[in-house]
């Protein structure tokens, strides 16, 4: 299986939970080499290795997930999970950082997990099938005042696994979401952390934020054989914060 931005946070959670079950993890990395590394090194079992894309870039993407299906001798499973969260305040933004935000957002969260599935649907046609989770957001619903792009960019990121998943279904490969609400991790720190942090963990009456392990734990069985005719779904991993 292949996990995109697996050098830290929810992408190494779930690096973790496939290697615990057995798999042999392809662990993608953009700019954090050593954390990516120190991934490789805790992962249990044998076989494990290490790709390298910004995912921004089309044609790194599409070497990046061929090296990933010749280390591992194919690939059943994709795990689309990089993603940036940059702030762009729509009345407090200039036009100029206004336009960064949106293309940079974009091209990562939602044109580079695209361009990966793209890359991965022949392998995984070629294992006679297999899974593609997206690694979506409770911001699709709820809306990201701070943070329009990263919004649209995970409410774009639903309609593309639903439209893959009709698409890929013949081929006995399913396409699903998970959607956290906000997770401990470097992404969300500065929100968790700052003067709102309280307010947020409220959100949910679990009084808390999740775990990265509780999003891995999802992921893991929307991936699953087990989940494959809940083709389409998108799944809430949101402390109940959010009903829709
Ligand atoms: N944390 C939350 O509260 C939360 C809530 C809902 C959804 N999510 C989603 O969960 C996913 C993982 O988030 P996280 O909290 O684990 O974030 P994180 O700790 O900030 O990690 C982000 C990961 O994405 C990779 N990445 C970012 N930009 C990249 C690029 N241009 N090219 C290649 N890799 C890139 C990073 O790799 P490098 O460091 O190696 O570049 C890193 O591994 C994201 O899709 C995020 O939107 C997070």
């Amino acid at each position: 299986m292949l996990v995109t931005g697996a050098s830290r946070g929810i992408g190494r959670a779930i690096a973790g939970a496939f290697a615990e079950r057995g798999d042999r993890v392809a662990v993608h990395w953009g700019s954090s080499r050593e954390r990516a590394e120190r991934v490789l090194a805790e992962l249990p079992g044998e076989g494990h290795v290490l790709v390298q894309a910004d995912m921004a870039d089309a044609a790194e993407v599409a070497g990046m997930v061929d090296e990933a299906a010749a280390a591992l001798d194919g690939l059943d499973v994709l795990v689309n999970n990089a993603g940036v969260f940059t702030a762009h305040p729509p009345l407090e933004t200039s036009y100029d950082d206004w336009q960064a935000a949106w293309s940079q957002t974009l091209a990562v969260n939602l044109v580079g997990a695209a361009n990966a599935t793209f890359r991965a649907v022949p392998h995984l046609v070629a294992a006679g099938g297999g899974a593609v989770v997206n690694v979506s957001s409770r911001g699709a619903f709820r809306g990201e005042p701070n943070n329009p792009a990263y919004g649209a960019s995970k409410a774009g990121l639903n309609a593309f696994a639903q439209s893959m998943a009709l698409a890929l279904a013949p081929h006995g490969i399913s396409v699903t979401c998970a959607a956290p609400g906000f997770v401990q991790t470097e992404m969300a720190r500065e929100v968790l952390d700052g003067p709102g942090g309280d307010a947020v963990r409220a959100q949910s009456p679990f009084g808390r934020v999740a775990r990265p392990e509780e999003v891995a734990s999802a992921v893991l069985w929307l991936a699953s054989p087990e989940a494959r005719f809940s083709s389409g779904t998108v799944v809430d991993v949101n402390g109940a914060s959010y009903l829709r």
